[in-house]
């Protein structure tokens, strides 16, 4: 009998929540780019459909980023020309450059995500791009997306702590991440690329967006759990407005081109403190904890998530 068949967690709604949040599951992209083993295209798509089976309706597929760059994501065509779409579920794509567009056009996308940094080093080791130039590179795609209907998100990575440059400034963060809502972004995804934030500090960063008016139902976050402070942080988003959150299926994920990036938040360890709270997501946790756990078989080793554990270990 698991903790489940007992009817846990206990329902207290909490008073200074949302009624519901949006999951961004990351698992397929964030998750998938990290393994050092290539995952067999029909794994990925059983994990596609078995993710949409569980209730998420915001999966980020893959990247159509250079395959030399992310090998593990070099078959980004051939899984999109796999996937059968649910409808009511989206299928974001991460696209760095116009190359990255033309595939992701050709490949039937309609919601993009490009992904910038706030510090120079990040942007050179991921992008090959300096502050600036990560902009003149990201400006063409955003506006021939927006004019094909697409909709597109912007990441800024690095928002809390950099593995080369330490502390990162609030000021640099919300200045790259006003330039990529002027582009034309619909949403922005703050990424604690290397799982460094605490509360406070997020608390922060989300009230200099505010004074420079930025909408909270404009952010998204994106926690990496490296210090085990993924879920504080989330609460305190939260309770700041923030209704949409990333994570990734069984903790999965980090990043090949940043230093000490291990798995995002765990989407079950969230739907947990959320089921808890009574805020709804839609996401069925069990049916999600199975898929995990099966995946976790497929790769040969346990997922990092301290729910998929206590519920599947
Ligand atoms: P580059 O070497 O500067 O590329 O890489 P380039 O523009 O000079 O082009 C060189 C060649 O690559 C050309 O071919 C291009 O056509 C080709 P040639 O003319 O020489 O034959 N090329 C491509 N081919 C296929 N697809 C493409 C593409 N682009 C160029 N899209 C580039 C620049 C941006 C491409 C490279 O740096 C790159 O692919 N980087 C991606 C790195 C990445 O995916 N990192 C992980 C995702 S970010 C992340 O995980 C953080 C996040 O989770 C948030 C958080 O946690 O903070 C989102
Ligand atoms: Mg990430």
């Amino acid at each position: 009998m698991t903790a489940r068949d007992l009817g846990l967690p206990v329902r207290v709604p909490g008073d200074d929540l949302p009624a519901a949040v949006t999951v961004w599951e990351v698992g397929p992209r964030d998750g998938l780019q990290n393994e050092t083993a290539v995952v067999p295209v029909a794994v990925k798509l059983e994990f596609l459909d078995r993710l949409a089976d569980a209730g998420l309706t915001t999966i980020e597929a893959t990247s159509f980023v250079h395959p030399k760059w992310v090998p593990q994501l070099a078959d980004a065509e051939e899984l999109l020309a796999g996937l059968s779409k649910r409808d009511g579920v989206r299928y974001p794509v991460l696209v760095p450059n116009e190359r990255g567009l033309d595939r992701a056009l050709a490949a039937g996308v309609r919601h993009i995500a490009i992904f910038a940094s706030a510090t120079e080093t990040f942007a050179s080791r991921n992008l090959n791009r300096t502050l600036d130039s990560q902009m003149e590179m990201f400006d063409p795609v955003v506006s021939r997306a927006v004019a094909e209907g697409m909709d597109v998100r912007g990441y800024v990575s690095m928002c809390f702590g950099d593995p080369w440059e330490g502390a990162v400034d609030p000021a640099a963060v919300v200045s790259v991440g006003q330039r990529l809502l002027d582009m034309g972004c619909s949403q922005l995804s703050l990424g604690d690329t290397i799982g460094v934030a605490t509360a406070g500090q997020v608390a922060a960063l989300l009230s200099a967006f505010a004074a420079a008016g930025t909408a909270m139902s404009a952010l998204a976050v994106h926690f990496h759990d490296t210090y085990g402070q993924a879920l504080a942080n989330t609460l305190a988003a939260l309770r700041h407005g923030v209704t949409t959150v990333d994570s990734s299926a069984g903790g999965l994920g980090g990043c090949p081109y940043a230093e000490s990036a291990t798995g995002n938040l765990a989407t079950e360890d969230l739907v947990w403190l959320l089921d808890g709270l009574g805020v709804d997501t839609g996401v069925d946790l069990d049916k999600l904890a199975d898929t995990s756990a099966w995946l976790a078989g497929e790769l040969g080793r346990p997922s990092p998530s301290r729910v998929v554990r206590a519920l599947r270990g």
